[in-house]
């Protein structure tokens, strides 16, 4: 009776148990390497936590394009699509051609699914090296919401004349209003929801690209208006960079377009500590969302089991505040922020004092004492 009893109780919690189908994309370079701690940590939590993600591992990247010359073939997209969100490790490798994989994977992944929100947080942890003299994790805590799937990234242009003298390239950047409009009110939202100023910072270029951020301004103010309880203002993106090195206490969420956003997380990345640390979330808030690390592959670090995997179990964290999991998110915060405390000489690869498996240990130790 009493067995009979204790199997309907384990059946039903299992029933009740959230399952996420989560697809795994280790990718190329030290992406498996980085991975495989980010899933180490997400299986301890489960165990803890009433969620089970279900792992589809994924081959994709310069290994199978090297094989077989394909990309992302389409049945694994259709697979893929039909998950609850997606685990990407890195794209990118020296013996492909510059744009293959890029635009093949990671592009096709980030439009197609509509993920049109580039999320990453810029946030100095406590025990963290930043190059910037007299900051301190006080002082840079800022989040960059990326339009996703516009600019210039569009894939707009062409080249007429290939190879002759009179060659033409145009490579044009290509903003919609609808575009423009939906990543701006995401940004204002999560200005409103989890920010700490409610300041919200529009990165343009006004006095050059006069169609393109005509378009984002007047699209920002109009949205600004619904929003009174927020704070505005407006800086162009090279002024920004200086101010994100000289005053990053300035900023609290930045709104800026795609290829401005890629280039101002890279700076955002090396502020808080370097490549090894930073995640990033593609997000299409209808849809499936994608989480990396920023790090890319890091080619010459690869198989030696030095490169830093927090970027990874960050990412990680930001997958579970998208599926709902704040709690669990929460913890693996925390045990970043223990970690890089208390544990690791350096952030960078080779320089932790650990390798990269001690350092997803480490973290999956405090998951399963917290609490
Ligand atoms: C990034 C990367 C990508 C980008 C590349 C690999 C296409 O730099 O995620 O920031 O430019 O978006
Ligand atoms: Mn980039």
């Amino acid at each position: 009776m009493d067995f009979l009893r204790s199997r309907q109780t384990i059946s039903s919690r299992d029933m009740t148990q959230k399952q996420y189908r989560i697809a795994v994309i280790p990718g190329d370079g030290t992406g498996p390497e980085v991975i495989a701690e980010g899933l180490k940590v997400l299986e301890a939590l489960s165990a803890r936590f009433g969620f089970k993600p279900v792992f589809e591992h994924y081959d994709l990247g310069a290994g199978r394009y090297k094989r077989t010359g394909e990309t992302l073939p389409d049945e694994i997209f259709e697979s893929i699509k039909a998950c609850d969100a997606i685990y990407l490790g890195a794209i990118g490798d020296p013996e492909v051609p510059p744009g293959i994989l890029e635009k093949g994977i990671l592009l096709r992944l980030r439009f197609e699914l509509d993920q049109y929100i580039n999320l990453r947080p810029v946030k100095l942890y406590p025990g963290v090296e930043t190059p910037l003299k007299d900051k301190g994790p006080d002082d840079i805590d800022f989040v960059v919401i990326r339009e996703n799937t516009e600019g210039l990234y569009a894939g707009a242009g062409g080249i007429i004349r290939r190879g002759t003298p009179h060659e033409i390239a145009v490579q044009e950047s290509v903003s919609t209003r609808m575009g423009v409009e939906r990543c701006v009110r995401y940004a204002f939202e999560e200005c409103r929801s989890r920010s700490r100023a409610k300041k919200l910072t529009l990165c343009g270029k006004t006095n050059v690209l006069t169609y393109t951020f005509d378009l984002w301004e007047r699209t920002f103010n109009e949205v600004a208006e619904e929003y009174p309880d927020i704070e505005t203002n407006y800086v162009h993106v090279d002024a920004l960079c200086m101010w994100m090195i000289k005053n990053p206490e300035w900023f609290d969420v930045i709104v800026t377009e795609n290829m401005f956003g890629d280039i101002i997380t890279d700076l955002g990345a090396i502020i808080q500590g370097g490549m090894g640390v930073t995640a990033g979330a593609n997000i299409n808030p209808e849809g499936v969302s994608m989480f990396e690390p920023i790090g890319g592959s890091a080619p010459k670090y690869t198989g030696q089991n030095v490169i830093n995997p927090i970027g990874a179990i960050s990412a990680a964290q930001l997958m579970l505040e998208a599926l709902g999991e704040a709690d669990a998110a929460g913890i693996i915060e925390k045990a970043v922020m223990k970690v890089l405390k208390d544990d690791l000489k350096g952030v960078g690869a080779g320089q932790m004092g650990y390798s990269t498996s001690e350092v997803g240990d480490l973290v999956v130790e405090f998951v399963k004492r917290a609490g």
